[in-house]
């Protein structure tokens, strides 16, 4: 058990620790590469650890990853888009990994390979990747049809339309993957716009890829991403910005303890991520995005957090694949706004590392919260605060740091169980907290 009690403002500035979305995808582009590409600021995790044994496993070679020590410049010594050996690879508890890595490795013939990880990895479905990959003529089996283990026999691949069901850039990412493999072009079509991550990346690395709308006119919005297949992948140097999702636990602290002011530095505010900030600011919170810049592909900015009184709000549609992996702190923050916030359609969050529609509510229950679990939600009556008490993580690491939040902003404290899970995106989240307390 990690206690964390009722505590003074947060103060000062910190850099967040690197974007794990864009950490996995910088390590699987560059393994697909021609040559080295240099990574700056990879992030340093347990989740991206198992992206790096990963590549190396189909045949990358990857410098500068001791360990304790990667972040300041890795080295990916690429296999080449149809390079990847085979392998039996551990994912870990990498979910992104797990949908990922898959697309490239599909249309690779003449190999096989297996993916497995975690008791928490063997309960994510994977036949959202599967049901289109096989359209695209991929040779996938798994766990009663939808769940890891997962063979891989590569095979020839074709271009597809796939409408996705659900706004997803796991699955999104996969495909894209795929078609540069696939003969023709492949489309995939969002019901709502996805982090795009993998797009910037892809075009970067000389990938002819391009969002069209309704019409089939090129559109920077929603609609349908295309993907033409590639020769070859030259990604140059590569840099991950901070990841807004671990910026996130601060933004809330700041926001909740009065008389805080946190400034958090290099945070990547690609608009495809920021729905937080947006139904934070509905919900009257104080956050200014200063320095606005783009670097590396990716748009940055320093966030400016002062605490604030917070009122409730409606979160659904477009927004939540926006803030689909903030949704846990957005609960957190109604419990101490005034009036009712209603999060719907999120079923989503009940295939995370957890089911967070039941984890997070039955936290924030057991800590004082009003709170109601939907099929497709959560919520939260606000009562302006939360007494504390204890909660168990569930091995999830987003609910271990959102549990330690509560604990600072509640009256009489909270112990987490299972603190150790943030180490998965956050290793050095305690830490962190500490100098932003003293
Ligand atoms: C991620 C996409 C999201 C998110 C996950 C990381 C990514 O999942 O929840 O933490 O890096 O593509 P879905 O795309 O399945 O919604």
């Amino acid at each position: 058990m990690t206690r964390f009690d009722p505590s003074d403002p947060l103060r000062g500035s910190l850099r967040p620790p690197s974007d794990k979305s864009v950490s996995h995808r910088a390590a699987l582009i560059a393994a697909m590469g021609e040559g080295t590409t240099p990574i700056s600021g990879y992030l340093d995790a347990a989740d991206t650890r198992s992206t790096l044994g990963a590549v190396e496993a189909v045949g990358a070679r990857v410098e500068g990853a001791e360990p304790g020590r990667i972040g300041a410049e890795l080295k990916v010594h690429g296999v080449g888009l149809r390079g990847a050996g085979p392998a039996t690879i551990d994912v870990g508890n990498a979910g992104t990994l797990l949908r990922l890595l898959p697309g490239w490795l599909a249309g690779q013939e003449g190999e096989s390979w297996l993916l497995d990880g975690d008791d928490s990895i063997r309960r994510r479905p994977v036949d959202r990747i599967a049901a289109p990959l096989r359209e695209m003529g991929a040779r996938i089996s798994c766990r009663e049809e939808r769940l890891p283990p997962l063979e891989i026999e590569g095979a020839p691949l074709r271009g597809i339309a796939y409408e996705m069901p659900i706004a997803s850039a796991q699955v999104k990412s996969c495909l894209l993957f795929a078609g540069l493999l696939a003969e023709g072009e492949t489309r995939v079509i969002e019901p709502a716009p996805s982090r795009d991550h993998t797009e910037r990346m892809l075009a970067a690395a000389g990938v002819e890829v391009r969002r069209e709308d309704a019409e089939g006119k090129a559109s920077a919005g929603g609609g349908t991403v295309v993907v033409r297949p590639a020769g070859r992948l030259e990604p140059g140097p590569l840099r991950v910005p901070a990841d807004i999702s671990s910026a996130a636990f601060f933004v809330v602290a700041a926001t909740l303890l009065v008389g805080s002011e946190a400034v958090l530095l290099d945070v990547g505010v690609n608009p495809t991520r920021t729905g937080l900030l947006d139904i934070l600011e509905r919900m009257g919170a104080s956050v200014e995005v200063e320095e606005r810049r783009e670097e590396g592909g990716e748009p940055i900015a320093t966030l400016r957090v002062r605490a604030a009184e917070l009122r409730g709000t409606e979160v659904g549609g477009a927004e939540v694949p926006r803030a689909i992996d903030e949704l846990p702190l957005v609960a957190l923050a109604a419990c101490f706004a005034e009036g009712t916030t209603t999060i719907r359609d999120a079923a989503e969050l009940r295939r995370k590392e957890s089911d967070r529609i039941e984890t997070v509510s039955a936290a924030l229950n057991a800590l004082g919260g009003r709170v109601e679990p939907t099929a497709d939600g959560i919520a939260v009556e606000g009562t302006g605060g939360l007494r504390g008490g204890a909660i168990d993580s569930h091995g999830d690491h987003r609910i271990a740091m959102l549990g330690a939040v509560a604990g600072l902003a509640s009256r009489e404290g909270v112990e987490v169980r299972g603190m150790d899970a943030a180490a998965v995106s956050y290793p050095g989240f305690e830490a962190d907290l500490a100098a932003l307390l003293s």
